[in-house]
């Protein structure tokens, strides 16, 4: 059990906006995090997310230092070497043509909804502005992020909000099709909800938003921040499904830890944003993009895509097995390994806290009852059965 320590460097400084956990990880490897203290801790959190391949990477290491010893920074007046090499593999491996870099997920889906207005704009159409979002939809925190999501608690006290959002139903078809006018430009959704709790779009659904887009000269943006970079088992959650967007979103595991966002987007629509329209200072960043490239190269194998599955495999078997030990969850759903348990009896708050007590670090998701678990797509057997371990001491400790 770690033992509880209040670490000496102040901690009045930071805003108050996130209640972080009372111990701090110096040092990562693996899906290992270890504190000021020493206690280790297993990494199922993932930073939300965001260590696909988990802590201190000796590829991501190397590339980053090799980079870092060469060139940080340029304007975008400038080409650089990383940038280049990762749009170009961005778009030999996706649907895309063309990608525009920025620092984080807001700011992609931002560009992405940018993007969409625009082109129809050039276009001669602009009244075509109108964007459909949905039911339980997370997108980020900024103005235009807040505005598109649907949380109630997260809009309050900061309007006016941005207009031009019409809500639809996630999962129903008939409620897009009720919203959907001469104005719209864009559909905006999340493929598979994170922050939700990893709700998935049903199959007919996504092929029914395709349709539908195209029936009424409507762009489709999938926001890909979360479920993309492998965490479905496929390099994008697009793949799996089949349906292709016109312009889509990733950041959080693209970097692998490093802060990047890219809108991805199709070429004929990709040219609405010529020089001048749009524009991000560290967008494209080389330090940033030199990990990404890494990111994505050792993510798009196959041993590592397959690999997700298996130990998607491993999580879902795991957890059920739990279950029926102590009949924990009234749900366990998971998008490869990306998986959302609702507990029947006990808070999700008091879990994480009884998991940080024993050792493992798991991510709170919408809702009192509901966690999340997004570990590094490398994980070790060793490292998914300790976990587990600790995981069962801690869930005994609250019951
Ligand atoms: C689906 C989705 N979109 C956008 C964002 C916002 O990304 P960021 O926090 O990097 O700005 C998130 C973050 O959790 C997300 O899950």
């Amino acid at each position: 059990m770690a033992k509880k320590k209040i670490n000496s460097i102040d901690r009045t400084a930071l805003t108050p906006n996130y209640a972080p956990a009372w111990f701090t990880p110096v040092r990562g490897k693996k899906s290992i995090l270890w504190d000021e203290e020493g206690n280790d801790y297993v990494d199922f959190g993932g930073g939300i997310a965001v260590t696909c391949l988990g802590h201190s990477h000796p590829e991501l290491i190397k590339v980053l230092k090799d980079q870092s010893t060469k060139l940080w920074h340029v304007s975008n007046y400038l080409y650089n070497e990383p940038a280049l090499e990762l749009s170009s593999l961005l778009a030999k491996k996706t649907f895309a043509d063309k990608v525009f870099f920025s620092n984080s997920g807001n700011e992609a889906n931002e560009a992405a909804i940018k993007l969409a207005r625009r082109y129809f704009y050039d276009k001669g159409r602009p009244e075509k502005h109108e964007v459909v979002v949905f039911t339980d939809a997370f997108h980020g925190r900024s103005m235009l992020n807040i505005s598109a999501g649907d949380s109630k608690s997260q809009k309050t006290g900061f309007g006016p909000l941005l207009k031009g959002f019409k809500r639809a139903k996630f999962n129903d078809l008939k409620s897009v099709e009720k919203v959907i006018t001469k104005n719209t430009a864009a559909i905006f959704v999340e493929p598979i909800l994170g922050e939700s709790g990893i709700i998935r779009a049903s199959n007919p659904f996504l092929m029914g938003l395709r349709k539908l887009a195209d029936k009424n000269n409507v762009l489709l943006i999938f926001d890909e921040v979360q479920s993309g970079v492998g965490r479905t088992g496929t390099l994008m959650a697009y793949m799996g499904y089949g349906v292709i967007p016109d312009i889509s979103t990733l950041a959080k595991g693209l970097g692998g830890g490093i802060p990047i966002g890219a809108t991805l987007a199709k070429n004929h629509i990709a040219k609405a944003f010529q020089p001048g329209t749009h524009g991000s200072t560290f967008g494209g960043n080389p330090l940033a993009c030199i990990v990404a490239k890494k990111v994505i190269e050792i993510i798009s194998s196959q041993k590592v895509l397959s690999g997700v599955i298996k130990k998607t495999i491993s999580f879902t078997e795991k957890l059920n097995s739990l279950s029926e030990k102590y009949d924990i969850f009234s749900d366990v759903r998971s998008a490869g390994l990306w998986i959302g348990c609702d507990f029947k009896r006990v808070k999700s708050s008091d879990f994480i806290q009884a998991a940080y007590n024993e050792g493992l670090i798991v991510v709170q998701a919408a809702g009192e009852k509901t966690i999340r678990l997004a570990p590094s797509l490398i994980i070790s057997d060793k490292e998914i059965n300790e976990g587990f371990k600790r995981f069962e001491k801690a869930y005994k400790n609250i019951i």
